[in-house]
């Protein structure tokens, strides 16, 4: 078992109007807050309104149009304008994952004199940020409760994610009624997504029993819950299981002591979003069957075993190569049980970029991990039979 130092800031507060609570919590701020929001999904729901109203003796400053896959130019910069030049205390991001990510950077970006991108690039470490709350409109990404931030650079074609302490929200609400407008494809997308960062970190050489106990069971939640959700959207009891097992699956809980994961599928992802635009999670489920399928062998085998036996009942009498690869093909099959493209060309993506993409992740990524390595060839290879 390895060494680990392991603490997350961030206080949850979940359940049905739990937004009830944003008053004591702004309390702890100052008056002038910057509210960060999306494309206009909670002014649909009625949360922008809300918002105002509870906030009514605060000076709000807006950042509307945080784009999915949230765009350093114009959003973190206007972000950091904003809050540099109106003397911002606090961030209230209200949304999805890309105005929680966007949110991030322009908190960190806010605290720092140079060019925001220093941070983002990791060129120069990210040592503090301003406090930013958020309320989660979208079950996916597990940003609510992580330290990460994600963050495109369209004319680079980069897509960088990056971490720091100072990133964690200070607080996170959490209604799960905020998410029953979700469309059925982002609820599968976001699924797919927490679905993958819970394999990223159960696929790796040293794991504990209590770790992989967390990851199988936040699997066949995931499964099942979101099965509900996409019969009944309003289904309070999926959306809620949902919604917590995404929040759970990106902060490291899930892998505390296990050896480090090298997140290829991520890798792998990011790159197909940054030249394509895709949306995160169907990224990350087109590949995901397929990077399995690329590294099983020897070694990895083991792996693929208990997965299939704990997560999708495999017979485990079954020959060890058979369950593995019954395994691979329950994966895909649920995926596309929850109406998942599954293939690039679904997405608009064809072979013309495929090695420049797998170049771009070989050199940016590092996705040449301990335990199941892959090189440029390999990269290439998954985005192929992704096809
Ligand atoms: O923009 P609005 O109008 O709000 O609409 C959004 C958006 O179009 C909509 N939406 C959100 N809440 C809704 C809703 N529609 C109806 N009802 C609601 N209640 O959903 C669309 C997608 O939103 P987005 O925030 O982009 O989705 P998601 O939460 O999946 O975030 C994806 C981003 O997070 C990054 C991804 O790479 C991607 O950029 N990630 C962040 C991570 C992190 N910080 O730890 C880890 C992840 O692996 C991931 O990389
Ligand atoms: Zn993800």
């Amino acid at each position: 078992m390895q060494n680990f130092d392991y603490q997350t800031p961030t206080r949850l507060i979940f359940g049905k109007d739990a937004i009830h609570s944003l008053p004591e919590v702004m309390s702890h701020y100052g008056k002038r807050v910057l509210l960060t929001y999306g494309g206009g999904s909670i002014k649909k729901i009625g949360l922008y309104a809300k918002v105002k109203e509870l906030l009514a003796d605060k000076e709000i400053y807006e950042l509307p149009g945080i784009e999915p896959n949230p765009k350093y130019n114009p959003s973190v910069l206007e972000g950091v304008r904003i809050c540099k030049e109106k003397h911002i205390d606090v961030i209230l991001a209200v949304g999805g994952g890309s105005v929680l990510d966007c949110t991030k950077a322009i908190a960190a970006g806010a605290k720092y004199d140079g060019e925001p991108w220093d941070l983002i690039s990791g060129k120069v470490p990210t040592k503090e940020a301003l406090p930013f709350i958020d309320i989660l409109t979208l079950a996916a990404t597990g940003s609510e409760y992580d330290s990460g931030a994600v963050i495109s650079r369209t004319e680079t074609n980069d897509k960088v994610g990056y971490e720091s302490p100072s990133l964690f929200p200070a607080v996170s609400i959490l209604d799960p009624t905020y998410t029953f407008t979700v469309s059925a494809r982002q609820t599968a997308a976001g699924t797919a997504d927490a679905m993958n960062h819970v394999i990223e970190q159960y696929f790796t050489g040293d794991t504990t029993l209590l770790n992989d106990g967390f990851c199988e069971s936040e699997l066949r939640s995931l499964m099942a819950n979101v099965k509900v959700a996409l019969a009944h959207p309003d289904d309070y009891r999926a959306r809620a299981e949902l919604m917590l097992d995404c929040t759970y699956g990106c902060n490291g809980i899930l892998s505390l002591g296990n050896s480090a994961s090298g997140w290829p599928c991520h890798a792998m992802e990011h790159a197909l979003s940054a030249y394509y635009g895709i949306t995160h999670g169907v990224g990350l489920a087109i590949l995901t069957p397929r990077w399995m399928k690329h590294i099983l062998n020897e070694k990895t085998l083991p792996r693929f075993v208990k997965y299939g036996i704990n997560v999708f009942g495999i017979d485990k009498n079954l020959p060890e190569k058979e369950i593995a690869e019954k395994a691979i093909d329950a994966t895909y099959a649920f995926f596309e049980s929850i109406g998942l493209p599954m293939h690039l060309k679904e997405v608009g993506i064809d072979e013309s970029r495929l090695k420049e993409m797998a170049h771009h992740v070989a050199v940016n990524e590092g996705v040449d991990h301990a335990w199941a390595p892959l090189r440029e060839e390999d990269v290439y290879e998954i985005y192929q039979a992704s096809l």
